[in-house]
């Protein structure tokens, strides 16, 4: 990639980087590309799982995203977390930061290569995927090809039945029309719901029937809500 890694980024994700630096500064250095999470959707992430003490997490498309997440688990002493990667030579590079700062008993990537229509990835890996799930972060497969806007639908379906109650599901990028299509469309056909932050570029999503508690203080729990209150414009 050419481009700079902060390609992209807005005047939050600066404030959302120094935000991050304990967690930046703890290990080796981490390959950014405009294919990594943005700053503030990342403090997002981080913000769930602390306040939603969050300890098991699957996260679609793996990353810089992957190595600071385990390395917010390890400072917390509790979760991990399992990243699919369809990319085999990108989940060795992942893999191997992830073993190089010793966070390999807490994180690990599954190499899972795309199949189907749309792509998507193998089902033979996902029996390593842990059968009770409390965030699903949904980054990837990529899909900023034309006509590949949707890829990341199957996501929810298929793991729908694993996300416990009170469970959470984060999709990045969705400042692009392909990702609005797919969140209509779950939330056309499931009992899932979200919250567009064009600040953070996610959506956070509850299941509406079995979080009667969510709704009634979402200020409370909902991260969205803590990334305006560290200073981004409301
Ligand atoms: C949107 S990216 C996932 C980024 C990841 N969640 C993060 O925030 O770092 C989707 C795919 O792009 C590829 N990818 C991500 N970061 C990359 C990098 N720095 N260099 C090369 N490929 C990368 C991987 O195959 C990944 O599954």
């Amino acid at each position: 990639m050419t481009e700079p890694a902060s390609d992209g980024w807005r005047e939050e994700d600066l404030h959302c980087w120094h935000v991050l630096s304990p967690l930046l500064l703890q290990g080796g250095y981490l390959p950014w590309t405009t294919g990594s999470m943005r700053p503030a959707g990342l403090v997002a992430v981080c913000n769930e799982i602390v306040h939603g003490a969050r300890t098991q997490i699957v996260e679609c498309g793996s990353g810089v995203s992957t190595v600071l997440l385990a390395r917010l688990l390890r400072e917390r002493r509790a979760g991990g977390l399992v990243a699919l990667e369809h990319d085999p030579h990108w989940a060795g590079v992942v893999q191997d930061q992830l073993h190089r700062e010793s966070l390999d008993t807490i994180a690990r990537v599954l190499h899972a290569p795309l199949d189907g229509q749309p792509p998507w990835y193998t089902l033979a890996g996902l029996h390593e995927v842990p059968d009770a799930i409390d965030l699903l972060i949904i980054d990837g497969p990529p899909a900023f090809d034309p006509g590949h806007g949707t890829r990341r639908e199957p996501a929810l379906p298929r793991f729908d039945e694993r996300l416990v109650d009170g469970a959470t599901v984060i999709l990045d990028d969705i400042a692009r029309p392909g990702e609005r299509q797919v969140i209509a469309s779950w939330e056309g056909s499931t009992d899932w719901r979200f919250i567009l932050d064009e600040t953070t570029g996610v959506a956070i999503g509850r299941r509406r029937t079995r979080t009667l508690s969510l709704s009634r203080a979402p200020q409370q729990r909902n991260p969205v809500f803590r990334t305006k209150l560290l200073g981004t414009p409301a």
